[in-house]
């Protein structure tokens, strides 16, 4: 039994996390997190509080960071400014956030020699043409392209360099797009999913043709799990499940699952600097850790993320005109 500090626990990835490692091990959890607009203490609400405790506070605050550090035995840090489009309006929180509070993790994990696992995305590596057979691997070199992608790609490589100069016990993961419950509506498939829901036609960025490899949010978990429990200090994994689909098919998707015509969708404004395909090969993570996902059928895996939103409209609901405002200013 150890005890987890969990940062960034009350967003998508993380409080999913938080419900997976209370599940399926004895480890005890606290989650500390600052609630920006993208945290919601509703996701952890229903979590046990023998096993769990959930602390308000910012990864940027270097002494309550070290209290917290110092008081349990294995950090996973999830939290950051996570989406793409914010970084491109703002990168002032990114900076903060993803460089500057990574520094203090690291640097209170150095000073209570703690075991640290860092949660990052394939975004670090940029993006492949959509005619590419190849796929990112764990040397693959860093090229990234946003904002957000560049400040992880930071954190990483802040990761990397403690563990080589300080001996920090470490390891890295890099994973593809996350789909499931309790994601923020500012992302792709929350978004479609609720405009559907409010009558609002869903939003497709330029053509459409751009590729993201989907896991499920449960999958991108376990293999977390694995890799604390079986990965070599030191060491980064790609997570992925051989996900690939084009933004316009899942748009299409999403519509057929909710009973609409496929084509009941507008084109916006496309992204700056619109990646155009990411793809992972997981290859290391499946034979040297005997990781494999469990979600293999997507449409499968979008109908359960469907039927979660339409059954949990309390909990999106508050998001929901305040981020089409923001995409309204966007032409988005
Ligand atoms: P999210 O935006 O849903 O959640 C981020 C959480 O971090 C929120 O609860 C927020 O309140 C918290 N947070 C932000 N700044 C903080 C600070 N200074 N101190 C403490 N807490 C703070 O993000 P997510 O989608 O769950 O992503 C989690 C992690 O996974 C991120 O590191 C992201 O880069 C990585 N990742 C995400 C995806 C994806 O598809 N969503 C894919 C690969 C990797
Ligand atoms: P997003 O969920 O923002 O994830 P990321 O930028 O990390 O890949 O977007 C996924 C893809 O969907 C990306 O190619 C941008 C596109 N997209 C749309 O077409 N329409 C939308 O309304 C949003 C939010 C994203």
């Amino acid at each position: 039994m150890s005890k987890v500090l969990v940062t960034g626990g009350a967003g998508f990835i993380g409080s999913n996390f938080a419900r997976t490692a209370l599940t399926e091990t004895p480890h005890t959890v606290t989650v500390l997190d600052s609630l920006t607009y993208a945290g919601n203490s509703a996701s952890l609400a229903d979590l046990d509080p023998a096993r769990f405790q959930f602390v308000r506070g910012s990864i940027t605050d270097a002494s309550l960071v070290d209290q917290l550090v110092a008081d349990h035995d294995i950090v996973v840090h999830f939290a950051a400014e996570s989406h793409n489009d914010n970084s491109l309006n703002d990168p002032s929180p990114f900076i903060q956030t993803n460089l500057v509070g990574t520094y203090e993790l690291l640097q209170a994990v150095r000073r209570h020699d703690k075991r640290y696992h860092h949660i990052s995305t394939d975004e670090v590596y940029g993006d492949l043409e959509l005619d590419d057979p190849a796929r990112f691997t764990e040397t693959t070199p860093y090229n990234p392209s946003s904002p957000y992608s560049a400040t992880k790609a930071g954190s990483d490589l802040l990761v990397r360099a403690w563990v080589r100069s300080f001996g920090v016990r470490a390891t890295i993961s890099n994973c593809s797009n996350n789909y499931g419950p309790r994601q923020h509506v500012e992302k792709f498939i929350p978004r479609q999913i609720t405009n559907v829901i409010d009558g609002i036609r869903p939003k497709l960025y330029g053509a459409g043709a751009n590729v993201r490899d989907w896991i499920h949010v449960d999958d991108h978990n376990s293999a977390v799990l694995r890799i604390i429990e079986a990965g070599q200090l030191g060491e980064t994994y790609l997570i992925g499940a051989d996900g690939e689909k084009d933004n316009k098919s899942v748009i299409e998707l999403i519509l057929t699952l909710m009973g609409q015509p496929a084509d009941a969708y507008d084109h916006v404004n496309d992204r700056a600097g619109h990646d155009l395909r990411y793809a992972i090969d997981s290859t290391k993570l499946r034979t040297e850790l005997g990781w494999t996902p469990r979600y293999r059928d997507f449409e499968a895996g979008l109908a359960a993320t469907i039927e979660w939103y339409q059954a949990n409209e309390a909990w999106w609901r508050p998001m929901k005109a305040a981020t089409e405002a923001n995409y309204a200013k966007a032409g988005q």
